[in-house]
């Protein structure tokens, strides 16, 4: 499974791609904001950080708005991947760009149906959003599962990539069901690293080691 990072912080990307366990980067319109620097330049920043993968996304809500958009946003890095979301408009230019060999990232799905249709429009990533869904009454880590039956069943080749990831457990159970991609803001991704066992061995560990009084080197 691969670990996409959901942040326009370059601070907080750098510091992760240096554990070599990035695979990219997804941005959206309210992150951008929160970077609180211009688009393209923190995008041109962002592709120089990350070998894999950078999600930008569009504003314009109509087909040419979107193609016009693309392709200023496809000219930053050969990185960078196109997201628009899921509507009819979406999808029209998801089938354009993606037929030119443009990496596609299809967002906010709510529904089976609607990845059904990203997945027939080409997408090269489908982001349906866990945290929203079960914010909203829903389960989104059956809507995963339901993804990954219908991907199967016709051999799709879109990448489900899992987005607003709350916690850890999401995570964990994007990795059961056979998710490609998960996306998490920098924190979440931190705390999987870290167990209080962990901690608690290495304090004991060198509490002895201490005791030993040798030393390494
Ligand atoms: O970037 C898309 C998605 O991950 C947003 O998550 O936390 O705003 O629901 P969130």
């Amino acid at each position: 499974m691969k670990f996409f990072v959901d942040t326009a912080d370059t601070a907080e990307i750098a510091d992760l791609a240096a554990t070599g366990l990035l695979d990219g980067v997804t941005t959206n319109p309210t992150l951008i904001a929160r970077a609180g620097k211009d688009f393209i330049e923190v995008t041109r920043e962002i592709c120089g950080l990350v070998d894999g993968p950078v999600s930008a996304e569009v504003v314009a809500l109509d087909h040419a708005g979107m193609m016009r958009e693309a392709e200023i946003l496809r000219k930053i890095a050969d990185n960078v991947c196109i997201k628009v979301p899921l509507t009819i408009d979406g999808l029209k230019t998801c089938k354009a760009l993606t037929s030119e060999g443009t990496k596609v990232n299809v967002t906010l799905c709510f529904s089976a149906n609607q990845a059904l249709l990203a997945a027939k429009a080409g997408a090269t990533f489908i982001s349906p959003f866990v945290g929203r869904h079960d914010d909203n009454g829903f389960d989104g880590m059956e809507l995963i599962s339901d993804i990954r039956l219908i991907y199967d069943n016709y051999a799709f080749e879109t990448q489900i990539l899992v987005a607003s990831i709350r916690h850890g457990v999401h995570v964990l159970d994007s990795a059961k069901i056979g998710a490609d991609v998960i996306t998490a803001p920098p924190a979440v991704i931190k705390g999987l690293f870290k167990h209080v066992l962990t901690d608690k061995g290495i304090e004991g560990f060198l509490a002895d080691w201490a005791k030993s009084g040798q030393k390494i080197g």
